[in-house]
């Protein structure tokens, strides 16, 4: 099925697994922002490893897709905040925010999906 253009795989009546992009359009130490259902979510390619979480900084709204990726810390350019890029947790900053929703990677041949 597709939604707005999207490849969308019903896995159960709770979960989807959309295709994103290629996984050559996200090469390692690169990110890449995508659309997943409505949320924007930033591709993290980390060695090879993909993982994905919220795009949005839970502070005032950067964009971590445009922040600085050092092992697995994204760094938003706005404000400073850092977030653990597998889990979405928030690692520092000075005043507390919410952590980032982290979603499942599946790769499948040359395809990135998400899973929501
Ligand atoms: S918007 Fe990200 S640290 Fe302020």
């Amino acid at each position: 099925m597709t939604r707005n253009n999207l490849k969308i795989i019903k896995l159960n009546p709770f979960m989807v697994r959309i295709l994103v992009g290629k996984t050559t359009e996200v090469m390692p130490g690169q990110m890449k922002k995508v659309l997943v259902d409505e949320n924007e979510v930033v591709v993290i390619n980390i060695d090879g490893n993909y993982f994905a979480i919220n795009d949005t900084c839970s502070h005032a709204g950067g964009s971590l897709s445009e922040g600085k990726l050092d092992g697995h810390t994204i760094t938003c350019d706005w404000h400073g905040a850092q977030f653990e890029c597998r889990s979405g947790k928030l690692i520092k900053f000075p005043v507390e925010i919410n952590d980032l929703r982290s979603y499942d990677v599946v790769i499948e041949s040359d395809s990135i999906f998400v899973e929501t």
